[in-house]
């Protein structure tokens, strides 16, 4: 393709945002074309008001409940998943929760879908820039998520699931996976702590600032990204101030979803790449990983991303319309540095349960992450994944 050619993709994914929009759940359900669902939360999402009203709303269209999994999914638990699901004979699968609820269904969803086992499906990156990704043909079960995060997992149609026979992430992607409903309601919101809003919402920042200089980024994404970093910039510190704001959590939902759309086109670069394996092999949270991380990420990219970080450090709304590319995109960073302390997130990787011996084993993982294709710097060594990771320690 020629200069300024770009691929878009649009999802087929209806998104209801309205304060009180679970209370319609029956209704939503029959709209998706199912009428028995499958429940899919976490152990914790499974002990809330929400799932609670949402088992009463539904009643008998609530064919089962699959709550048995942690974070960090495994394929263990996604096999159990969808013997479930086939056992019960659910039609829709009902996602509530984060990433790891959201990526559990869409890998029952996979195994019901194109069979077993769940790795043969998994997409491959072969350095320096082979990038290899399974055919899956088949329909798929309609999916409605309401998340309870601001991951934005259930945006994209991508996931990512624990191999637990060698503790590498395997990352899946098909179109066909999008939810046919994504319901966001700031009132269902109010019971998820705010230091769970806070790491997840830096992920959702990191997937505007990823996709802004993605090498696969397009003038839609960009537009999206944008409009993210302005919602969540604000909304976040407004929530750390007053976690009952549900004007403030309105908006970082509205600000978490564009950024779920950022990267169902425009994709992520090494920040995810490092933050999958801080995960799957550092058992970090996926939000605590990315709240460390990103500003030194940005700094990795700094050379060859200063126009598009100039982009980020305006929609942060800093006076930087002036200055060399350089020197704005050295203001976003700081900024990203000052977001941190204004929420209360974890600053280092010291701060945080990792244990600094698995540095080199993150980085030859890292090395391989689907996500440092779309990397606009390369990586050619696990060194330099090492040499980033010392300095966010
Ligand atoms: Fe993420």
């Amino acid at each position: 393709m020629g200069p300024g050619a770009f691929e878009y993709l649009g999802l087929p994914t209806r998104v209801v945002h309205a304060e009180g929009a679970v209370q319609d759940i029956v209704a939503h359900v029959e709209r998706s074309g199912g009428s028995r669902a499958m429940l899919v939360c976490g152990g914790k999402t499974g002990k809330s008001r929400l799932v609670a009203n949402l088992k009463r709303l539904l009643g008998p269209k609530l064919v089962a409940t699959f709550d048995g999994f942690p974070e960090h999914s495994g394929t263990k638990a996604v096999a159990e998943g969808a013997r479930l699901a086939a056992e019960s004979g659910a039609d829709l699968l009902l996602v509530a929760g984060g990433g790891s609820a959201s990526d559990t269904a869409k890998a029952i969803a996979i195994l019901l879908a194109e069979g077993g086992p769940l790795a043969r499906h998994h997409t491959v990156f072969v350095p320096p820039d082979r990038y290899v990704q399974q055919p899956l043909p088949n329909a798929k079960l309609p999916i409605i998520a309401i998340p309870t995060t601001l991951s934005a997992a259930e945006v994209t149609p991508g996931l990512g699931i624990r191999n637990e026979a060698d503790g590498k992430k395997l990352l899946f992607w098909d179109a066909k996976l999008a939810p046919r409903l994504i319901i966001l309601d700031p009132a269902a919101n109010l019971e998820v702590p705010a230091a769970v809003m806070a790491t997840t919402g830096m992920n959702a920042f990191a997937h505007c600032i990823e996709g802004l200089y993605s090498k696969v980024r397009n003038p839609v994404s960009e537009a999206m990204a944008l409009q993210g970093i302005r919602l969540l910039c604000e909304a976040l510190p407004a929530m750390a101030r007053a976690p009952g704001d549900v004007g403030a959590r309105s908006r970082a939902l509205v600000g978490a979803h564009l950024s779920g759309l950022v990267i169902a086109n425009a994709r992520v670069g090494i920040h995810h790449g490092v933050c999958h394996c801080l995960g799957a092999l550092g058992g970090l949270s996926h939000g605590v990983a990315n709240s460390v991380f990103l500003p030194f990420a940005m700094r990795y990219n700094l050379e060859v991303a200063a126009p598009q970080l100039k982009l980020a450090a305006l929609a942060m709304g800093l006076e930087v319309r002036a200055l060399p590319d350089r020197e704005a995109a050295l203001a976003a960073i700081e900024a990203t540095e000052a977001l941190k302390r204004a929420i209360g997130v974890p600053l280092r990787l010291r701060d945080t349960t990792l244990d600094r011996a698995l540095f080199p084993a993150i980085a030859e993982h890292a090395l391989v992450d689907r996500a440092l294709f779309f990397n606009p710097r390369p990586t050619a060594s696990a060194a330099a994944v090492i040499e980033l990771l010392e300095q966010a320690w």
